[in-house]
Order: structure tokens, then C-alpha cells, then sequence
């Protein structure tokens, strides 16, 4: 009886809570959603959003030139190849959205909806693995990521460095892209 319980509900008990403990990393909440909120995305997302207290309305009241932000934002400091990209869009994903939102939103602005499924996998891959901005704001990806004008440094890094974001990003991209 006992032997029983060893060879039969111990396996299938072992296989539950691994089931349990391997969360889905085809979903966009399970890893990805922390990681696209952290500070050194959402801030620039933010910058045009008045009611999030976009840059634009507070410390950047006076620097709100389009044509003035790599005067500050230089090479030097982003380690940008071309450094005019740096720049801030609104209508991005903002840092109140939810995983769905997030995600339905980031589809949105890239015109999802009329790629097929592959064209859209290549751009979300070269976008999230290669995009100067996205490599700016996770931790280690480059000697100059987090780095801001007058030697200041964002602290809210996208963390785990490259290797974890990458295996994560194909994970979610291989798996569907999808939006739960
Ligand atoms: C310097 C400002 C800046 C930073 C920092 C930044 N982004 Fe963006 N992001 C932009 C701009 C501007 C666009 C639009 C690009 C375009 O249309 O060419 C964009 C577009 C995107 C898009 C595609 C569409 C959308 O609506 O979101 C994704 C995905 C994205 N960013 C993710 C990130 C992630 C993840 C990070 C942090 C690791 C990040 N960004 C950091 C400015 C920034
Ligand atoms: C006169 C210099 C100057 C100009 C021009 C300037 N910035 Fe900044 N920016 C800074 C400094 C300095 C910081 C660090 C925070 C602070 O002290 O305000 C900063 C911080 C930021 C951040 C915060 C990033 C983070 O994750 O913490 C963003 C986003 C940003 N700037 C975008 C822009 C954009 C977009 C423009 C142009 C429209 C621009 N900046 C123009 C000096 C400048």
C-alpha cells in the first residue's frame, strides 16, 4: 500500500506543483508586464500625459523643444548611435494601464491589426531586442543605459539584464504575443 502511494501520488503530486510553480510565459502578465512598467520606460511614455504628471508639465516646462532634448541627451550621455532617438511620443502605453491594456495598446501602435501574425513577430523582436530606448532602460544592457544629462541615473531599471529579458521576450513572442 504504502509502495503504492510512493510510485503513483508522489509523481502526480511532484507534477501538480510543478504545473502550480511554472507560471506561463506565453502570457504577457507573467513576466513581461512588471518589466515594460518599470520607471525607465514609463517615464518617457509618460511625458506627454498631463494627468500622470508628465515631464513635459513639470520639469521639463522649459525643455519641451523637440529640437532641444539631444542638446542634453547627447551621445555622450545615452550612448544613442543616432542620437535624435531620443525623443517622446504621446499615445504610447502609460504607466496606469493594466497587463491587457498594456499590451492591447503597444498592438495598437503598431498596427497590429493589419500585419500578418510573422511580419508582426519580426517587428516586435527587432523593436524590444534592439530599439536604442528599450536598451537604455533595462539594467546592464549597455554601458550608458539609465544614464541622464547632468550625470544623474534612473534607478528604476528594467531588472534582470539582457539575457533574462530576451529569453522572456521570445518567450512571449514565439508563444503568440498573447495579451492576457
Ligand atoms: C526616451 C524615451 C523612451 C524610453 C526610455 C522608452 N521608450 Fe518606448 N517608445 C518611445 C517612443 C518615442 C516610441 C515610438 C517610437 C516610434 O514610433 O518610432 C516608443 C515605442 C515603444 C513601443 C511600441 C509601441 C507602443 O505603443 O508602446 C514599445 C513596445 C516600447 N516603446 C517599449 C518600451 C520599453 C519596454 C521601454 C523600456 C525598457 C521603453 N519603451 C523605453 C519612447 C521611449
Ligand atoms: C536642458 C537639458 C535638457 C533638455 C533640453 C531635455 N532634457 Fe530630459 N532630462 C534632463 C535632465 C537633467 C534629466 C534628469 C532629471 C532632471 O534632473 O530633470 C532629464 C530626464 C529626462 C527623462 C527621464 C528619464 C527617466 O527615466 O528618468 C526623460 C524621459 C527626458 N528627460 C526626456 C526628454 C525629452 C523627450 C526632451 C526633449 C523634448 C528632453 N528630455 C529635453 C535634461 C534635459
Amino acid at each position: 500500500m504504502f509502495k503504492k502511494i510512493i510510485q503513483y501520488a508522489l509523481p502526480a503530486l511532484l507534477l501538480f506543483v510543478f504545473g502550480v510553480v511554472h507560471a506561463d510565459d506565453s502570457l504577457f502578465s507573467t513576466n513581461l508586464y512588471a518589466k515594460f512598467h518599470a520607471g525607465s520606460c514609463t517615464i518617457c511614455h509618460d511625458f506627454f500625459e498631463k494627468d500622470k504628471n508628465g515631464l513635459t508639465f513639470t520639469t521639463h516646462k522649459k525643455r519641451r523643444d523637440t529640437n532641444r532634448c539631444i542638446t542634453c541627451h547627447k551621445t555622450g550621455v545615452t550612448g544613442f548611435e543616432h542620437s535624435a532617438d531620443w525623443f517622446a511620443l504621446p499615445g504610447l502605453y502609460t504607466s496606469d494601464m493594466d497587463a491587457k491594456t498594456t499590451c492591447e495598446k503597444i498592438m495598437e501602435a503598431m498596427n497590429a491589426a493589419f500585419k500578418s501574425k510573422p511580419l508582426l513577430a519580426k517587428e516586435m523582436e527587432d523593436h524590444l531586442l534592439a530599439d536604442p530606448r528599450v536598451l537604455w532602460g533595462i539594467e546592464g544592457a549597455t554601458p550608458n543605459s539609465g544614464n541622464l544629462p547632468r550625470k544623474k541615473k534612473e534607478t528604476d531599471m528594467v531588472k534582470g539584464g539582457m539575457d533574462e529579458w530576451k529569453e522572456q521576450v521570445m518567450a512571449w513572442i514565439e508563444g503568440g504575443m498573447k495579451c492576457e
